[in-house]
């Protein structure tokens, strides 16, 4: 009981100085807002604040909150992620889909695969970070020419036991036509617990 009144307590103060997102209800309805639960197949009802910041060559870092549109040219990545109010340390999955591939209009390749990783455990300073390699490494979002902004989501999961052995996804599995919910399903994510998006349009 004790620990955890004082892990709510210091998760508070965390999001006092650091989260871009502080409630999870602004998080949920604007995933809900874009659509997103619906055209991922999921139930997202996040229990912890997922922080998704790019590193900027200025110094200029950009930590997003939900629904955020990002230049094109900031979103290299790779990523750094933060949680606030995890109920354990990990290891969670980490996903990052874009389900408007090549256009929001006609998605015909969607889900295109941006990042899919596991052993990422919480730290002390509320960062998440990988102990093995990733799946993937980070694709950057590059919408192509004349389409409207693509929503690239990301989603953190509690790791099953045994998720390093799964064979569902490879590094040689084609990062088109992927499948979150599907992939969720076949190797027991559960529902993600945590997640955010952004917005990115192509170059003018
Ligand atoms: C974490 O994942 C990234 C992306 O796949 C990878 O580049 C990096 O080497 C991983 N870290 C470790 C310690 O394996
Ligand atoms: C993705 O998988 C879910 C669950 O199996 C399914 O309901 C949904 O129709 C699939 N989505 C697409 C775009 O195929």
């Amino acid at each position: 009981m004790r620990l955890s009144l004082s892990f709510s307590f210091l998760s508070l103060f965390v999001l006092a100085i650091k989260a871009q997102d502080r409630d999870l209800g602004v998080v949920k309805r604007a995933f809900e807002a874009a659509d997103i639960p619906a055209d991922l197949s999921l139930n997202f009802n996040p229990t912890a604040l997922l922080e998704v910041t790019f590193p900027e060559s200025d110094g200029n870092d950009i930590t997003i909150h939900a629904g955020q549109q990002v230049p094109r040219d900031s979103t290299a990545g790779p990523p750094i992620y933060h949680a606030v109010g995890l109920r354990s340390s990990g290891p969670f999955v980490i996903t990052m889909v874009d389900p408007d591939a090549p256009t929001p209009q006609m998605p015909t390749v969607a889900q295109e695969r941006h990042f899919l990783g596991g052993d990422f455990h919480l730290d002390r300073t509320g960062r998440l970070t990988n102990s093995t390699a990733g799946i993937d490494e980070f694709l950057q979002p590059s919408p192509p020419a004349g389409s409207d902004a693509h929503r690239y989501i990301f989603m953190l999961w509690n790791q099953p036991r045994g998720f390093d052995q799964q064979t569902v996804v490879g590094a040689d599995t084609p990062r088109g036509s992927f499948n979150v919910s599907e992939f969720a399903r076949a190797v027991g994510l559960g529902e993600p617990i945590a997640g955010t998006f952004l917005f990115v349009a192509p170059n003018a």
